[in-house]
């Protein structure tokens, strides 16, 4: 599997409809643009390089106290902090030759990370790709648990997973947290949380009742926020490993804009309502339309689809450019005949499966 350089994960240029890059369609709240702009208004002004607001407002949401919270210029910034300082902590027992592991096919920011630590990226093997009748990629904590060594300095799961949706139940995730040796630092990554709760079993790590000296979770105001261009993510945790891994990060990193608008973002409780609620009903009428072309697609929890072409991406992710429906290829996950298409507004969703019907008329069956 190649390493993902930033080319690989750029949205493509001119498409009329975005569904390559897992953001969301239905913009920031209002009230959120609003306090950005007010923001902007200081914008000669350094930032709280402490984010103290935003922290007290997530440390409330999240039900836990402020040195528990760190924010960073996206949760792919904290990771990029993370996994390098859990490699070299001084804390846990010394290794030459630390590892991250990670399922196949995870979110690539973790091997970005594990490469910048110097640290050998270890990937446990997950099930095969999506037939007609099942999702693919399934994740088995027996497995992950059998690639922990003692050299082994960080867990990661993006639960649900990018790019395959797959997840982990709320029983399984306590089988493995618990399984975890107390030298891991566990990061669980629920970027896509919002569109995953109250289905097939999901739980964040914070409706289980598991303890850990080392577990972490991420989240992002990217995703059911729809502030990915204005960077900002979350880590909450024990307060001993926040704070090494918040004194790594660039000073004054999360802007004065990025913090207003997401505090503004918790507060709109209805914003929010709409964005989780149109998009899983999107992500129903996009499966839908897979399952009457005939085509097999993992039907994840996150807001997207992941779907087997049976035939390499390229010619099809040109053909869909063809009618202005931007997606994802996956050849830097080392999945040369999927693509991941991010749900989009109603018309969106519709425009995609319209294109399909043609574009995917010449795959091959399969499953
Ligand atoms: C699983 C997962 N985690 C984290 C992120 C990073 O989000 P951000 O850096 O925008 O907070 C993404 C983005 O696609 C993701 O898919």
């Amino acid at each position: 599997m190649s390493t993902a350089s930033s080319a690989a994960v750029g949205p493509p240029p001119g498409m009329a409809v975005r569904l390559s890059s897992n953001e969301s369609p239905f913009g920031p709240s209002p009230a959120a643009i609003e306090a950005a702009q007010r923001a902007l208004a200081d914008a000669h002004r350094y930032p709280d390089d402490q984010s103290v607001a935003l922290r007290t407002a997530l440390a409330e949401h999240e039900s836990v106290d402020l040195d528990q919270v760190a924010v960073g210029t996206g949760s792919a910034a904290l990771l990029m902090d993370l996994i390098p300082h859990a490699c070299a902590d001084t804390q846990a027992p010394d290794t030459q030759n630390p590892e991250v592991v990670a399922f196949e096919r995870s979110f690539v920011v973790y091997r970005l990370a594990a490469r910048n630590a110097g640290a050998r990226y270890v990937e446990v093997p997950t099930a095969g790709p999506a037939t007609r009748e099942d999702d693919g990629y399934g994740r088995s904590v027996d497995a992950l648990l059998d690639h922990v060594t003692d050299d082994t300095r960080v867990v990661a799961v993006d639960n649900p997973g990018n790019p395959t949706g797959a997840h982990l139940t709320a029983d399984e995730l306590t089988r493995l947290i618990s399984g975890l040796p107390e030298h891991v630092t566990i990061v669980i990554d629920e970027a896509y949380h919002h569109f995953a709760s109250g289905q097939r079993g999901y739980a964040r790590v914070r409706e289980l009742s598991v303890d850990h000296p080392r577990l972490l979770t991420l989240t992002t105001f990217s995703k059911a926020y729809a502030l990915a261009g204005l960077r900002v993510g979350a880590m909450v945790g024990p307060a001993g490993l926040i704070a090494p891994v918040d004194g790594r990060r660039t000073r004054f990193n999360v802007t004065a804009t990025g913090q207003a608008a997401a505090i503004a973002s918790l507060d709109d409780v209805d914003h929010l309502q709409h964005t989780v609620t149109g998009t899983v009903e999107g992500r129903a009428r996009m499966a839908a339309g897979l399952r009457e072309l005939g085509i097999p697609f993992t039907d994840g929890l996150g807001n997207f689809l992941t779907i087997e072409l049976g035939t390499p991406s390229p010619p099809i992710v040109e053909a869909y450019a063809g009618h202005g429906v931007g997606v994802r290829p996956l050849a830097p996950y080392g999945m040369d005949e999927q693509l991941r298409v991010t749900v989009g507004t109603p018309d969106e969703v519709a425009a995609f499966l319209s294109a399909s019907q043609s574009v995917l008329a010449e795959v091959p069956a399969r499953g």
